[in-house]
C-alpha cells in the first residue's frame, strides 16, 4: 500500500515507517520537526515538512503519492505541558487532526489509524482496562486525544466508506533491536531512558516519583509494550482494514512491573549501579495503569514478541549506549 507517516521523525512514527518498509509498503513521511528528527527518517523516504495546520499542501501530497491509508502518530504528547498550555494541545493534537482528516476527505483517503493513548482512561475505574473502560482523561493531552476519537466516530458516521483503527497505547518502550533507531525526546520525560540516563552518567540520577502509592513496592505499576510490538499491530490494522470498519484497542503487554521492579531490571541488564532518589509524587501519575489487549491478539492476530521486560530494556539500552546524545551528532540515515 502506499501509506502516510504523519510524525515519521518522531520516536513511534520512525520504527512505523521501518516496519512498513520492510513489510513492502511504500511509505511516505510527514513531520514539522518540532520534535521529530530529520536524522530519524531515512534519506531515500519521500519526507515533506509540512505542519498539520496546512490542509491544502496535505491534500496536495495525499493527491500526488497516491495515498491510500494514513497511520497518524504525529502529536504532542508531554502531560505536564499540556496542563501548562492547554490550547497547544488542542491546536496540534485535535485541530491538527481535523484538518488531516479534512485533507482526507478533500481526496477521498478512508483509511486511517490512530494514536491514541491510555490518558484517556484518566484514573481508570478498573484494573485491567478493557477498550470498553469508561474514558474520563484527567489533563488536556488526554483529552486532546479523546476528542479525535470523538470525532472519527462522527467522521465514520458521516462517511459510510471511512474505516479507522484507534489504538491507545500504554507505555511504549524499547528501540528497534539493532539500536539504530530510539526514543529521543527533549525534555525526555520517561521513565526507562532517564534511568538509563542515570546509568550512563548522562544524569547525576533517576527519580523516582512517589512511594506511597498503593501498589506492593510503594511505586507505580505501568504496562509496558515494545514499540516494536506495538508498530506491528498498526500494520495488521492498516492491512486488514475494511470501508467503513471502525475498531479500538489497547496495546499493552498486559503485564505490569512497578518503578523499583523497572530500576533491578535496568540495573541487570546494564550490569551498572543506578544513582537514584526518592522524591514526591509527580501530579496525574494514577498508582496502576494495566491493560487488557486481548482484543487485539483475537481480531488482529497480534503477538507481542517482546514479552521479558529486560529483553526490553536491552534494547533501549543499545540505542542510548550507542547514541548518548540521542540524534545530535547523527548522520543522517541511508
Ligand atoms: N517515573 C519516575 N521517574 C522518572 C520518570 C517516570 O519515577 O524520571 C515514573 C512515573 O511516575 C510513572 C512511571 O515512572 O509512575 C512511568 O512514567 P513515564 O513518564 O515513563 O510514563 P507515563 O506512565 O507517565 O506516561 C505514559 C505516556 C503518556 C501517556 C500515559 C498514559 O508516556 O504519553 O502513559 O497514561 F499519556
Amino acid at each position: 500500500m502506499n501509506i502516510l507517516v504523519t510524525g515519521g521523525g518522531g520516536y513511534i512514527g520512525s520504527h512505523a515507517v521501518r516496519q512498513l518498509r520492510e513489510a513492502g509498503h511504500a511509505v511516505v513521511v510527514l513531520d514539522n520537526l518540532v520534535t521529530g528528527r530529520r536524522e530519524a527518517i531515512p534519506n531515500d523516504v519521500p519526507f515533506y515538512k509540512i505542519d498539520l495546520a496546512e490542509t491544502e499542501a496535505i491534500a496536495q501530497l495525499l493527491a500526488n503519492r497516491r495515498i491510500e491509508g494514513v497511520m497518524h502518530f504525529a502529536a504532542l504528547i508531554q502531560v505536564g505541558e499540556s496542563v501548562q498550555k492547554p490550547l497547544l494541545y488542542y491546536k496540534n493534537n485535535t485541530a491538527g487532526a481535523i484538518s488531516l482528516l479534512t485533507a482526507m476527505r478533500q481526496t477521498g483517503v478512508k483509511k486511517f489509524v490512530f494514536s491514541s493513548t491510555a490518558a484517556t482512561y484518566g484514573e481508570p475505574e478498573e484494573t485491567p482496562i478493557y477498550e470498553t473502560t469508561a474514558q474520563k482523561p484527567i489533563n488536556p493531552y488526554g483529552w486532546s486525544k479523546w476528542c479525535v476519537e470523538q470525532i472519527l466516530r462522527n467522521e465514520a458516521y458521516a462517511d459510510r466508506d471511512f474505516a479507522f483503527t484507534i489504538f491507545r497505547y500504554f507505555n511504549v518502550a524499547g528501540a528497534t533491536a539493532d539500536g539504530s533507531i530510539g526514543e529521543s525526546h527533549d525534555p525526555e520525560t520517561h521513565l526507562i531512558p532517564n534511568i538509563l540516563f542515570a546509568a550512563m552518567g548522562k544524569k547525576e540520577k533517576i527519580s523516582v516519583f512517589g512511594t506511597d502509592y498503593p501498589t506492593p513496592d510503594g511505586t507505580c505499576i505501568r504496562d509496558y509494550v515494545h514499540v516494536d510490538d506495538l508498530v506491528a499491530a498498526h500494520l495488521f490494522a492498516m492491512t486488514a482494514m475494511k470501508s467503513g470498519e471502525t475498531r479500538y484497542y489497547n496495546l499493552g503487554s498486559g503485564s505490569g512491573y512497578s518503578v523499583k521492579e523497572m530500576l533491578d531490571a535496568a540495573k541487570t541488564v546494564t550490569k551498572r549501579e543506578i544513582p537514584t532518589e526518592y522524591v514526591a509524587r509527580r501530579e496525574g501519575d494514577p498508582a496502576i495503569l494495566l491493560a487488557n489487549s486481548d482484543k487485539a491478539k483475537k481480531e488482529l492476530g497480534w503477538k507481542p514478541q517482546y514479552t521479558d521486560m529486560a529483553a526490553i530494556i536491552e534494547t533501549a539500552w543499545r540505542w542510548h549506549a550507542t547514541h548518548p546524545a540521542g540524534y545530535e551528532k547523527t548522520k543522517r540515515r541511508q
